[in-house]
């Protein structure tokens, strides 16, 4: 198994592999200082919110040793993505090791191996959901490139082949930003995970006709009721999924979690640049002038999920009180 890496510290600066050149090149992007990082964020050479959160915590020590204001530096490393809450949950737990006067690079390095450990936990625990042969529809990446380490979704489904489960993965495509094309089928490739590549639109038809046993996604923010926050396109999948009786699972850490809001609604959505969207890769595919909306995430509601799959265990049918139970008030 090759262990896949997002990212690396290196004790003064963040090697970040720039995944948007995957999977044509392997590119390390150097970032010595926070706005580097801030950089990196914000254009995507590292996505996916645990990653993003991990990330975050060295560039507020890259701008601590700078001698930076730790304000300022927390202020522009939170402005760069709005939706995924382990950006924000990340620079509060750093900031507070920062005020406390501990070492703020043991606890970025915390945060990371913390991550990487809660994704092998999730990847034990959501395996169990599924079963041998099991053809499985997952969206966006949720892998090792998009978390400190093994992934959340494509972590379980990572988990479910190493215990010997003979499973085949159908990756949406997930226009515009091809995440699934370019990161999760690499990451797939690489492991020799059996999967095939489908278009977003696919996925319907694959469901009617009995071709996908769950559905597993990742999530960039979970309300106290459970909605859950995530790529474009999976609230589109959940109602899929509940009209074939097809189990809809998310997986996600605890810090995932946003326990200071209710209701999706209340999610700040990220709106992305028209561009990506009147683009495939550097090619233009719609006429000059048209006008294009690209909202980055949707909210899919608790009602459509079957389970959330944590490292503190499985939240079946999620609510606010079974969410309290497993993730705290
Ligand atoms: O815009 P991205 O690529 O950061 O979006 C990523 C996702 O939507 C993932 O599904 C989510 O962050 C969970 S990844 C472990």
């Amino acid at each position: 198994m090759s262990e896949v890496k997002a990212f690396l510290w290196k004790g003064d600066r963040l090697l970040i592999l720039d995944q948007r050149k995957l999977p044509l090149k392997e590119e390390w992007f150097e970032a010595k200082t926070y706005k580097d990082v801030a950089y990196a964020i914000k254009e995507m050479l590292v996505r996916g919110a645990p990653a993003i959160g991990c990330v975050a915590s060295y560039g507020f020590v890259l701008g601590i040793e700078a001698g930076q204001d730790p304000d300022v530096v927390i202020k522009e490393l939170k402005s760069t993505r709005p939706t995924a809450v382990n950006l924000f949950w990340a620079l509060e737990r750093i900031k507070k090791a920062y005020d406390e006067g501990r070492d703020v690079e043991k606890e970025a390095v915390l945060i990371e191996k913390e991550d990487y450990e809660n994704n092998k936990k999730m990847g034990e625990i959501g395996s169990v959901l599924i079963k041998n042969g099991a053809k499985i529809l997952t969206h966006c990446n949720t892998g090792a490139l998009a978390t400190g380490g093994w992934g959340t979704a494509l972590g379980v489904i990572r988990s479910a082949h190493y215990s010997g489960k003979n499973i085949f993965v159908w990756v949406d495509e997930t226009r515009p930003f091809l995440q699934g094309a370019r990161l999760t089928a690499w990451e797939l490739s690489k492991e020799g995970i059996p999967h095939k590549l489908i278009v977003d639109s696919c996925a319907g038809m694959l469901m009617k006709e009995g071709m996908v046993d769950a559905v597993i996604v990742g999530a960039d923010r979970i309300t106290r009721r459970g909605d859950v926050a995530n790529k474009i396109g999976t609230y589109a999948l959940s109602v899929l999924a509940k009209e074939h009786n097809i189990p809809f699972y998310v997986v996600a850490p605890t810090s995932t979690f946003d326990l200071g809001i209710e209701k999706g609604e209340d999610i700040p959505i990220e709106e992305r640049a028209e561009e990506e969207v009147k683009k495939c890769g550097y090619t233009s595919v719609s006429p000059e002038g048209t006008r294009a909306f690209n909202p980055a995430f949707d909210v899919t509601p608790a009602e459509n999920i079957t389970a959330i799959i944590t490292e503190r265990g499985i939240i079946e049918k999620p609510s606010w009180d079974k969410i309290k139970e497993r993730v705290g008030s």
